[in-house]
């Protein structure tokens, strides 16, 4: 391969405005089958991204085996525009951070076998107060399919006007009509792009409320952010989860609830100065991201990645559960003072089981067939152990599970190789 300097070289001087790109018949209705896993900048750089940085991760993404492991989107955060659009109306980008142009970056992550995301607003600004798509809505996502961007998160701030209280108090059919305008744009725009939304107009008294943006939300969105940002805190983690978790029957193929991108191994995106997840933390934070069949968007550096981080996000037998073709978002069957047990219903007659404790302290953890809906026995498997524990009838009863830890079990009926 070329080295990345050399790839850039080649590009600009080719120069982007010739190459072609074909039109699809239905762009954006089959993508997103399983949950999109790829990284995110924002929960590891905020604003601070530049085109080293991006190619840097795509490297990374490959050199570190995330690829491998089913990570696919390298997507672009808030930060890479100015807040100016030229003459012609385009966006001006951010020539000090991108001073290639953003198709030269999307080229480069594309030569990796990956694929490129980026991020734009609704409203006059984005939340950074950087240019926002209000009023040309065509132009950017055309733009977009130009450059070769493959997913957008298009995220609600400031709108209409560039305040944040604009934003919280547009009235619903205002939000739902400017989200269906940029499905529309996409559509005409004519490449398949992931379509990753976001609103602050389903919040009611502070507080998100994402079943007043479903269902309309999953007619034209692929995923749809389900509460307030993530941070690396525990309290925090568990509060995306719960928004999450009623919304289980809207989840399937093509549309996926999104409680926000991970923050295994961020250590650097703490909360009011409190200390980060541990390591415990980060397992049980992963473990329920694919029980509730999240978007997997890492958060992390993925050039500085600890080996205990890589094992996290790359257990495949966790990630499978994620990525299960069924569909099926997992639900909370129980709840007993922080002893919670949820349930993933899988493809070929298997079940995942996650048994979670938010207490302080070491518990142990059981549940019923009947609970679960099962009879006759099953085979167990503890995914993180990465270990058969044998076969079982009527119920299971764990061994301590670590204060904040998480057990997660794969039910296989006996006849079942799989
Ligand atoms: C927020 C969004 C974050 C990030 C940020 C960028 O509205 O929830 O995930 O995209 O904007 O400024």
């Amino acid at each position: 391969m070329t080295n990345r300097r050399d790839f850039v070289k080649q590009l600009v001087k080719a120069g982007t405005a010739t190459l072609f790109f074909p039109s699809w018949p239905d762009p954006g209705r089959h993508l997103a089958l399983t949950p999109p896993m790829g990284w995110n900048s924002y929960n590891c750089f905020g604003g601070r991204i530049n085109e080293a940085k991006i190619m840097a991760m795509a490297d990374a993404m490959v050199n570190s085996r995330m690829k491998e492991a089913g990570y696919q989107y390298i997507v672009m955060d808030d930060g890479w525009m100015t807040n100016e659009r030229d003459k012609k109306g385009h966006i001006v980008v951010n020539t000090g951070k991108f001073p290639n142009g953003i198709k030269v970056v999307a080229d480069y992550v594309h030569s990796r076998g990956l694929k490129f995301g980026i991020y734009a607003s609704p409203g006059r600004y984005t939340c950074m107060k950087l240019m926002g798509s209000l009023g040309h809505e065509q132009l950017d996502a055309d733009d977009f399919a130009k450059w070769g961007v493959d997913f957008l998160k298009y995220d609600w701030c400031r709108y209409p006007d560039g305040t944040i209280q604009g934003a919280l108090t547009t009235p619903r059919d205002s939000c739902r009509a400017a989200f269906e305008l940029m499905r529309h744009c996409l559509d005409k725009a004519g490449r398949p792009i992931v379509y990753s939304t976001g609103d602050k107009c389903s919040t009611v008294a502070g507080v998100h409320s994402q079943k007043r943006a479903l269902p309309w939300i999953k007619t034209i969105a692929n995923m749809h952010r389900t509460g307030r940002d993530i941070r690396n805190n525990w309290e925090l983690m568990l509060h995306c989860l719960d928004t999450t978790a009623d919304l289980w029957p809207y989840a399937g193929p093509g549309y996926w609830n999104d409680p926000d991108m991970l923050e295994v191994g961020n250590d650097k995106h703490r909360y009011r100065g409190q200390p980060g997840m541990d390591l415990t933390e980060y397992r049980t934070h992963f473990s329920m991201w694919c029980m509730v069949a999240a978007p997997l968007m890492a958060g992390n550096d993925l050039r500085k990645m600890k080996p205990e981080i890589s094992e996290i996000l790359m257990n495949k037998e966790i990630i499978a559960l994620d990525q299960d073709a069924l569909g099926v978002q997992g639900h909370r069957i129980t709840a007993d003072g922080g002893k919670e047990v949820w349930v993933k219903t899988l493809s070929d007659s298997r079940i995942a089981v996650a048994l979670l404790n938010k207490c302080k302290k070491p518990v142990r953890l059981k549940f019923s067939w009947e609970q679960i809906g099962l009879s006759g026995p099953r085979k167990i498997r503890d995914l993180w152990e990465h270990k058969e524990l044998g076969i079982y009838k009527g119920g299971f009863k764990s061994k301590e599970i670590p204060a904040h830890g998480v057990m997660v079990l794969l039910l296989r009926p006996v006849e079942n190789n799989i």
